[in-house]
Parts: C-alpha cells; sequence; structure tokens
C-alpha cells in the first residue's frame, strides 16, 4: 500500500490541530490520504490549516462541555479521533492557580473521555475506530512545578486502559502517546519557565537527542491505522529513550 493510500475513504478527528503536535499530525495523515475534521480554538490558525489541507473544521474552547457537545453534534461519522489538545500549567504549587488546574484536568483528561462517550452515544464512531490521545512522559515521573499536568496525564492514560477493555467487543481502540519534549510552542512556554540550567539539564536526558512533531505524527499514524490492531490500552513513549533511563 502506498503512503497516500494508507487511510484511503478514512475519516479522522484531529482535535488541538492548531497546536504544534496536532498540526503535524494532521499534514502527516492527509499525506497518507485520510479525510480530515480539524478542531482547535484559534480560528485563523485553523482556517489557514484547514484550507492546506482540504479539511473540514470546527473551533471550540473545550475547557467546558459546550464545546465538546458541539463538536461531538456536529462532525459525521469519523474512523479515528486524535486527541492534541492540552495546557501545561507549570508552577511551583504555592503559585497554581485554582482556576489553571481546573481547565488543565478539563482540557487534559475529562475532555478526551466525554468526547468519546459523546460520540458513542451519537454513533459518531465507526466500527473499528481507533482514538489516540496525547498523553506525556510528565505521567510517569516526577518533575518539580508539573503536579497538575503529570496528575491530567497520569489520569488520562488510567481512563485509556479503561475504555480501551470497554470498546474493545466494538473492535475499538484506544491508546496513548507518551512524548518527551518535542519542539512546539508549550514546550518552548514551559521552557520559559524554568531556568537555563535545568532545560539544558533536561534536554541531555535523552539518548537519542530532541524529538520533532514528525516523530510523535509517526507514531499517530501507526496507532489509527490497522497495522496495530491489536494494539489497545497501551501508552507508546516516543521520546528518545528518555523514559528507559
Ligand atoms: N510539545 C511537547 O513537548 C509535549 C510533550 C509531551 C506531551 N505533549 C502533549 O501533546 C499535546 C499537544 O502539545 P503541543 O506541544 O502541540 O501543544 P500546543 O502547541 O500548545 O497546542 C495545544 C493545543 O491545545 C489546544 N487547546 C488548548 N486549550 C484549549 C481549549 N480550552 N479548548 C480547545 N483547545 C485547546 C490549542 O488550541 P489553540 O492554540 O487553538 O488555542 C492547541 O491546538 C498536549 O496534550 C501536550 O500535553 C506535548
Amino acid at each position: 500500500m502506498s503512503g497516500s493510500d494508507k487511510f484511503k475513504n478514512k475519516q479522522i478527528l484531529v482535535v488541538g490541530a492548531t497546536g504544534g503536535l496536532g498540526c503535524s499530525i494532521a499534514r502527516h495523515l492527509k499525506s497518507e490520504g485520510a479525510s480530515l475534521i480539524l478542531s482547535g480554538r484559534n480560528e485563523a490558525k485553523l482556517n489557514a490549516l484547514s484550507q492546506e489541507l482540504g479539511a473540514d473544521s470546527l473551533s471550540v474552547d473545550l475547557s467546558d462541555s459546550a464545546g465538546r457537545a458541539q463538536l461531538a453534534d456536529t462532525i459525521g461519522t469519523v474512523d479515528g479521533v486524535v486527541y492534541a489538545a492540552g495546557v501545561a500549567p507549570v508552577a511551583p504549587v504555592r503559585y497554581l492557580k485554582d482556576a489553571d488546574v481546573e481547565v488543565c484536568l478539563n482540557v487534559n483528561t475529562t475532555g478526551p473521555l466525554l468526547l468519546i462517550r459523546d460520540l458513542l452515544k451519537k454513533k459518531k464512531l465507526n466500527a473499528g475506530a481507533s482514538m489516540v490521545w496525547l498523553s506525556s512522559v510528565a505521567s510517569a515521573r516526577g518533575a518539580a512545578g508539573y503536579a497538575a499536568y503529570a496528575a491530567s496525564k497520569a489520569g488520562l492514560e488510567a481512563s485509556a486502559r479503561c475504555l480501551a477493555l470497554e470498546l474493545a467487543p466494538k473492535r475499538m481502540r484506544v491508546n496513548c502517546i507518551a512524548p518527551g519534549m518535542i519542539e512546539t510552542e508549550m514546550a518552548a512556554s514551559a521552557a520559559e519557565r524554568i531556568s537555563g540550567e535545568a532545560l539544558a539539564a533536561h534536554l541531555k536526558a535523552y539518548p537519542l537527542g530532541a524529538g520533532q512533531p514528525a516523530d510523535v505524527a509517526a507514531a499517530a499514524s501507526f496507532l489509527l491505522s490497522d497495522a496495530s490492531r491489536w494494539v489497545t490500552g497501551v501508552t507508546l513513549p516516543v521520546d528518545g529513550g528518555f523514559s528507559i533511563q
């Protein structure tokens, strides 16, 4: 099968398509023949990407249930969902704001779980659909300042394992990708909040060097495709060897 036929006749929803990883994943899936529905908040970015990729799009805020419900109502049926929306309120615990923690849990953890619920209830997931959620290496390792973010990602992975079992009889699959630090806006803004030395030390901890969005996109493509049809409920580290140390 040529690369451009891999997702022929497959509809894939990419949530967070306006972000560094979501955008790269969308472009990669398009190059492999997928029809895309893109979602994000920034309308200018979303419109530009939709035009570039010939995709449908919907701008929604996923920090509350209204945006999620609107997304599930509006789209047609899909064969795959990539959830790449996320926020990272990185701060020492004494400076963490209630509102930031709440949004973090809503967007990173509750959002993907309840979006799947809404899509199932509205019969928007085709048989054999594959869900891919963006977690993080932070879910399994302590890092000062990351308490809220790490909790949101550990919860996401726990949800994915349970949903994977629940949806297996429908031949639907749910998997997570746990990237290490990849060069995107999120990584840049997290880096701004830690010292230069801490960042340099962190980057040295990647045996294969720094990661790129394309590395995550290739993993998402695998987990969405039939090549991974016997893989469900796992978290795939895409981290240049960071987490095996
Ligand atoms: N980059 C990394 O190093 C890294 C490492 C590990 C895990 N991850 C995870 O990978 C995912 C993507 O990260 P990224 O680097 O691509 O981040 P990013 O560039 O900051 O993009 C974040 C995405 O989330 C969307 N988003 C944020 N808040 C939202 C809300 N309330 N409603 C709807 N959409 C919202 C953004 O939409 P708008 O821009 O349109 O507002 C954007 O599309 C995240 O879950 C992140 O935790 C990233």
